[in-house]
Parts: C-alpha cells; sequence; structure tokens
C-alpha cells in the first residue's frame, strides 16, 4: 500500500522527516540529527576523545559520537534499557541508572540525552527532566577533566533558570540551543557546557557516593 506523504500542514511533518532519515542512514533513532546540530554548532567532541553518553538507548548519539572520535577515543553509554545495535570497537553501553553511575577515570566530554516516561503533565515531566539533568551535571562535575565539555537535555519548567545557572558557573562557555531537528512543539532544549572549571564544586551527594558494580556490559562490537 502506498504510504502517504507528510503535507506541509502536517505538524510531525519534520519527525517524519528525521524518522526517514535516520533509517535511510541506518541510525536507530531520529534523535541522532539533534547531537549532529550540537556537534556543528559546538563542536563538543574532537579525535580520539573519551566521552561519556547518559541516556544512550537505543544507539544512535553513541554510534554518531563514536564516529567523533573515531578509532582512538573512547564512547561508554548508560541507559535504564540495553543497547541492542552492534556497536563500533571504540563504543560500548552499560544497563544501569545514571543516578548510580560512579565512573572512575576522566572523560573530555559528558552527553546526556536523558528522558523521563511523559506523564502528560508538563509540570510534572518538566520536574523529572530537571533530576535528570542534576543527576548528568553531578557525574559531569565528577568525571570530567578541567576543560571538559557537557551537553544536556532539559524540558523547560519552573526549575530551568536555576538548573541553567548552575551549570553557566561551573564552565566557561554556556549557551541554550534548541535543535531544528528537535520537535517545534516539543519544550526540550539542550545546554551546550563547554570548559569545565578547575574549581572544586561540591555536588549533592559528595558523601554519598554510590558504586555501579551491578551494571551489566554491553560487550556487542
Ligand atoms: C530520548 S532517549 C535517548 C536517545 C539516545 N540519545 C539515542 O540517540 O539513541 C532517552 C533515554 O533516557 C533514558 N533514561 C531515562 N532515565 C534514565 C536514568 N535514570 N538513567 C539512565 N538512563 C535513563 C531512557 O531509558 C531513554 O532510553
Amino acid at each position: 500500500m502506498k504510504q502517504k506523504k507528510a503535507g506541509r500542514s502536517n505538524p510531525n511533518r519534520w519527525q517524519d522527516h528525521y524518522t526517514r532519515k535516520a533509517k535511510k542512514e541506518n541510525y536507530p533513532a531520529r534523535s541522532v540529527y539533534k547531537l549532529q546540530e550540537i556537534q556543528k554548532k559546538s563542536r563538543l567532541i574532537r579525535k580520539g576523545d573519551r566521552v561519556l553518553d547518559l541516556g544512550c538507548a537505543p544507539g544512535a548519539w553513541l554510534l554518531y559520537a563514536a564516529e567523533e572520535t573515531g578509532p582512538s577515543g573512547r564512547v561508554v553509554g548508560v541507559d535504564l534499557k540495553p543497547v541492542t545495535v552492534a556497536l563500533p570497537p571504540q563504543a560500548s553501553a552499560m544497563t544501569m541508572d545514571a543516578h548510580d553511575l560512579s565512573m572512575p577515570g576522566t572523560f573530555d566530554v559528558v552527553l546526556s540525552d536523558m528522558a523521563p516516561d511523559t506523564t502528560g503533565s508538563k509540570h510534572v515531566d518538566a520536574i523529572r527532566s530537571i533530576m535528570l539533568c542534576e543527576a548528568a551535571l553531578e557525574v559531569a562535575l565528577r568525571s570530567l577533566r578541567p576543560g571538559g565539555n557537557f551537553a544536556c537535555k532539559v524540558f523547560q519548567g519552573a526549575d530551568f533558570k536555576a538548573f541553567s545557572d548552575r551549570v553557566r558557573a561551573a564552565f566557561a562557555g554556556h549557551r541554550i540551543f534548541k535543535p531544528e531537528s528537535s520537535r517545534k512543539g516539543s519544550r526540550e532544549v539542550y545546554i551546550i557546557a563547554t570548559g569545565k572549571k578547575e574549581t572544586e564544586i561540591e555536588t549533592d551527594s559528595e558523601t554519598d557516593s554510590k558504586t555501579g558494580s551491578s551494571s551489566a556490559e554491553n560487550g556487542q562490537h
């Protein structure tokens, strides 16, 4: 059966376009184009970088970040859900909650595309999104090298400005970015922060560090 083309008046026209494009280019999600736009705008990832990707399933950002780092880099993904796509040798994924993450070592870039399951209440969704962002920022402050970069998806709501100000204080550069490939009606934006400052910033759970020992690494290459 012939598929009906999305017309200009269709609000999901972009979604349809990017979903089709992702399928054609073998990415498991259209979200890859948001990271491509972020990368084009701010050049967060460089060849040979070590990248931590929070909320990585189904794996589109992992694949794209691994292209950007090249084989000399390293990309580690974390998600509640397993990643089932085949990954290149420089990328891997762990199935775990980002709140439980205690990542040893230092990264050049921390990305978070984490999103809560939506409830239908914009207010509740925004609060849940900020909680994930706080977790992502905490991980970034712990595991980024000085000068490292951070990008984080946020659903705009009541606590957005306070969170954005916290990021601004910890990094030399800061911008709020709405990718073209993001659905127009969605309240999501990305905070892009570059150049983590050297200053030690105390995080909420400084005294409550947990281990990620129950994690299962997806060794698919
Ligand atoms: C929009 S999807 C990410 C898409 C991904 N960037 C890609 O390109 O394939 C959001 C993801 O955040 C994950 N997530 C939500 N809460 C999380 C948490 N507490 N820890 C880890 N991942 C989480 C969800 O399981 C979901 O897979």
